[in-house]
C-alpha cells in the first residue's frame, strides 16, 4: 500500500509492503549521496540490504538505545556529515526505531540550514508512528525531545517483515501508539487487537493512516495534532521520573492514557488489550516528582495543558487542565470512577 502525505510541496509518500526493503529505489532515490545513519541494534541482514541499493554511500552507527538522542551523538553525526563532504543536495536515510529518525532527522534539519531525509523506520513503534509526521529531536538531561525541529521527510519505507526480529517488548510497545490513534479516532482499529491473530500489516496501515490525516490537517502541532499526545502528558513524566531505560516510550504511554479514559467499560476492555499486550502495571508514583516533569513539558503554557480524554472508543476530547487539576487527577489515581 502506498499512502501519499499531502503537505503542498513537503509532500512525501510513505510504502508499507512486506519485502519493499528489496527495492527500496520505489520510493528512495538511490541515485544520490546518501549518508546511512544506523542504529547498532539493527540485525545486519537488512543494513546490508540496503546498503548495497545505494552505489554513493557512507555508513555512520550510532549505538542502540533512547540515551543516542543526547547531543554528544547529534555533534558526532554532523561532524561525519562534514567529513564525508556531506552538501545541501545530499541525503540523510536513517534506519532504525524512533531513535534513528528522531535523531538523525535532526542531523537533516539542521546540517547546512536543512537536507532531505528518508527514513526506514524498522521498530513496530516506528513503523506506526514516529517516521510519518516529520517531528525530530533530541532529549537534554531528563527532558524529553526539548531540542527538535519539524523536518518532513522526503519518503518512508515501511517493510514489516523485519519486525520478525524483534522483542515481543519492544513490539507490543509500539502497538501501545497504534491502539492510541485507534482510541482518539478509530474504532476498528482498537477492534483489531482484539482479535485471535494480531494482523501487523494491517495495523500499521490503519495507524499510518489516521497519522496522515492528522498531520495533514495540523502540520506543526498548533490544533489537532495535539490529539496525538493522548497519554503523553502523564506518560512523559513517568518516563522522566524513572530514568529514561526503565519503561518503554509506549509502556508509559499506555499508562498516561488510563488517567482520561473516562468510560469504565471502555478502560476495562482497554486493560484487557494491556494485559495481552503484557504491559507493565504503574508504579507507586511520587504525585510530587511527576508534577515537576509535567510543569516542564514543552507542550505546557504557563499554568495549564491541553488534556486528550476519551469516553467513547474512536473520539476524544479536549481540555485544558490547570496544573492544580491534573494533580488531583495523580492523587486520585488512574482507577478512579
Ligand atoms: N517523532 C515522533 O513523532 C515520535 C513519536 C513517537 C515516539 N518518538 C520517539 O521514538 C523513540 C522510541 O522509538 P522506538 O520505540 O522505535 O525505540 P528505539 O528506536 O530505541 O528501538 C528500540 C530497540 O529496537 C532495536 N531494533 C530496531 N529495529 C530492530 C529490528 N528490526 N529487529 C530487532 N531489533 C531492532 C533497536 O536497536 C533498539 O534497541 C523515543 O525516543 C520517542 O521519543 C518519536
Ligand atoms: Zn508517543
Amino acid at each position: 500500500m502506498k499512502i501519499i502525505v499531502d503537505l503542498k510541496e513537503k509532500s512525501y509518500p510513505i510504502l508499507i509492503e512486506k519485502g519493499a526493503l528489496d527495492h527500496i529505489d520505489s520510493i528512495i532515490d538511490t541515485q544520490r549521496k546518501l549518508a546511512l545513519i544506523v542504529d547498532d541494534g539493527v540485525p545486519e541482514k537488512y543494513v546490508e540490504t540496503i546498503r548495497r541499493q545505494c552505489p554513493d554511500n557512507f555508513m555512520v552507527y550510532f549505538p542502540q538505545g533512547e540515551s543516542a538522542k543526547c547531543f554528544d551523538q547529534y555533534k558526532r553525526l554532523l561532524e561525519e556529515c562534514i567529513r564525508h563532504d556531506m552538501t545541501r543536495k545530499d541525503a540523510i536515510v536513517a534506519v532504525g526505531g524512533g531513535v534513528a529518525g528522531d535523531l538523525s532527522g535532526f542531523v537533516a534539519a539542521s546540517y547546512m540550514r536543512g537536507i532531505d531525509f528518508y527514513n526506514i523506520p524498522t521498530t513496530f513503534l516506528s513503523q506506526v508512528d514516529s517516521s510519518v509526521g516529520g517531528k525530530v529531536a533530541i532529549d537534554l538531561d531528563s527532558y524529553k525531545n526539548i531540542v527538535g525541529a519539524f523536518h518532513q521527510p522526503k519518503a518512508v519505507l515501511i517493510d514489516p517483515t523485519v519486525l520478525e526480529d524483534l522483542s515481543v517488548r519492544q513490539l507490543h510497545n509500539g502497538m501501545v501508539e497504534s491502539l492510541k490513534m485507534g482510541l482518539i479516532q478509530d474504532e476498528a482499529l482498537v477492534s483489531l487487537f482484539e482479535k485471535e491473530n494480531l494482523d501487523h500489516t494491517r495495523i500499521i496501515e490503519r495507524s499510518i493512516e489516521i497519522k496522515r490525516q492528522v498531520v495533514e490537517k495540523d502540520e506543526k502541532e498548533s490544533g489537532l495534532r495535539k490529539i496525538l499526545n493522548f497519554g503523553h502528558t502523564i506518560g512523559h513524566a513517568i518516563e522522566s521520573a524513572y530514568g529514561l531505560d526503565t519503561y518503554l516510550h509506549g509502556e508509559c504511554v499506555a499508562m498516561g492514557m488510563l488517567f482520561f479514559i473516562e468510560d469504565e467499560a471502555l478502560k476495562k476492555r482497554v486493560l484487557n488489550i494491556y494485559k495481552r499486550l503484557n504491559l507493565p502495571e504503574i508504579p507507586h508514583y511520587d504525585v510530587d516528582t511527576l508534577m515537576s516533569y509535567i510543569r516542564h513539558d514543552k507542550k505546557s503554557s504557563t499554568d495549564s495543558v491541553t488534556i486528550v480524554k476519551v469516553k467513547h472508543a474512536g473520539s476524544f476530547e479536549l481540555e485544558e487542565m490547570t496544573f492544580d487539576q491534573i494533580r488531583n487527577v495523580l492523587e486520585r489515581g488512574p482507577y478512579a470512577e
